[in-house]
């Protein structure tokens, strides 16, 4: 609902202002008796209601509240990575690369590796949404949905989501996945926002995380010294200050599947001994043609959501890229010419580890936000799927 300042918003909700509309004032019979009588009873109808809210704001002024739109504002942030670190080092005994050819290219030195037997993304996640619950005060019994993007959920079905509901002991939820690769978190915030946006829910979880050892090849070295495990979580709550999810611009372009996907697992090819012996069950990406899709994409929806916003560069508090590769991020930045100094980078400790990206930059840099900070979160991924958001951070 709109409540607005008469003062503030022409425009919108002026009950005292409409009230005496010219458009009012013309349906009086005595000036245009003849065309007017056809037309009597609506305009009669729509002038008594200007008339009421007029008098409304007349004598209701003093009780009136200046109310904004509801948005759905992170209100508390957890991230979260395995213990084991993998260094290039360690990588160097395992494939036929080096420490100089993976920091230069990739700008990466170590990543995080989920190495536990029988641990999961939902035991991931687990940490997570207790450690969010516990910082944010927040019940288990208050959350009504958990979104969990991931594209390496504990099961091809159920939905880790539910999983992780159920280890944590939120029972008055429901829980579903979100499937975009390294844009799932700016796809799980995008539509979280909405149930909080709508009037819906009040206390949304997002978790963006994933455990990409469990579908890479430690014998390609194209793909292994990239990606890690690990990512973090939201609590979105409604925020009537202005802040919060302010827009999205998503994208999708399902031909990109050419380039970047897994082979096996799905309805195109179940698992069989065959796929197993051909590694079709793990990641596998043309490198090139991602790289020049990723940095178009985040620029071009920068761009966009600069332009819907009225905003310019200069206005931007902090970028938080995905971190895929750092001459992807410093393209990016590069394009747009973005001070390098207000640019979220921690892919030299972590890697790529997909969905889990951008939560665990916002997580590192929470102690250095502040409350109103402009922040565009830009990812691009695998579908190819990709998009930015604007946010105002809220405290
Ligand atoms: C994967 C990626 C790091 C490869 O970097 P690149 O500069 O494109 O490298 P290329 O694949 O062209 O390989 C260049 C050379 O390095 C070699 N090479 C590849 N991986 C190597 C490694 N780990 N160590 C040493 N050499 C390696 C290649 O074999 C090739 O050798 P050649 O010239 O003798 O054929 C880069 O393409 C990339 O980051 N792509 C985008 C990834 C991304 O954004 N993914 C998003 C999904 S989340």
């Amino acid at each position: 609902m709109l409540h607005r300042s008469p003062d503030r918003t022409p425009g919108i909700a002026q009950g005292g202002g409409r009230a005496w509309s010219p458009a009012c004032q013309g349906t009086e019979s005595r000036k245009h008796p003849v065309p007017r009588q056809r037309h009597a009873p609506k305009a009669q109808a729509s002038c008594l209601v200007w008339v009421i809210i007029g008098l409304n704001s007349v004598t209701l002024r003093p009780q009136l509240k200046i109310m904004t739109k509801i948005r759905a504002a992170i209100t508390g942030i957890q991230g979260y990575v395995p213990d084991y670190i993998l260094t290039n080092a360690e990588l160097e005994k395992m494939v036929d690369t080096n420490d100089e050819w993976i920091t230069s290219r990739t700008g990466i030195k170590e990543r995080h590796i989920l190495k536990e037997p029988g641990k999961a993304a939902s035991d991931m996640g687990r940490i997570m949404v207790d450690k969010l619950l516990k910082k944010t005060n927040t019940s288990p019994d208050e959350i009504e949905l958990v979104i969990c993007c991931c594209i390496t959920g504990d099961m091809v079905f159920p939905d880790t989501a539910n999983t992780i509901c159920d280890k944590v002991g939120i029972k008055n939820a429901f829980g579903y996945d979100i499937h975009a690769a390294c844009s799932g978190f700016l796809f799980g915030l995008t539509t979280g926002a909405k149930f909080i946006e709508s009037g819906t829910y009040k206390k949304v979880i997002v978790i963006g995380m994933d455990v990409m050892s469990s579908i890479i090849d430690y014998t390609d070295r194209a793909t292994c010294i990239i990606f890690g495990d690990g990512g973090g979580a939201v609590l979105l709550e409604p925020n009537t200050e202005g802040n919060g999810i302010i827009d999205s611009v998503l994208r999708g372009d399902g031909s990109g599947r050419e380039y970047l996907h897994m082979k096996a697992g799905g309805s195109l090819r179940p698992p069989t001994a065959e796929t197993v012996a051909r590694k079709e069950h793990y990641v596998y990406q043309e490198g090139k043609a991602v790289f020049k899709a990723a940095i178009n994409g985040m620029v071009d929806t920068i761009k966009k959501i600069l332009e819907r916003n009225e905003l310019t560069l200069d206005q931007i508090d902090w970028l938080v890229p995905h971190q895929a590769n750092i001459r992807i991020i410093n393209g990016v930045a590069d394009a747009l010419n973005f001070d390098p100094a207000k640019v979220m980078i921690n892919i030299q400790k972590y890697g790529n580890t997909t969905s889990g990206t951008l939560p665990l930059c916002l997580w590192e840099w929470e102690p250095q936000l502040k409350k109103g900070d402009n922040i565009l979160l830009t990812a691009f991924g695998g579908g190819f799927t990709w998009g930015t958001t604007y946010l105002r951070w809220a405290y």
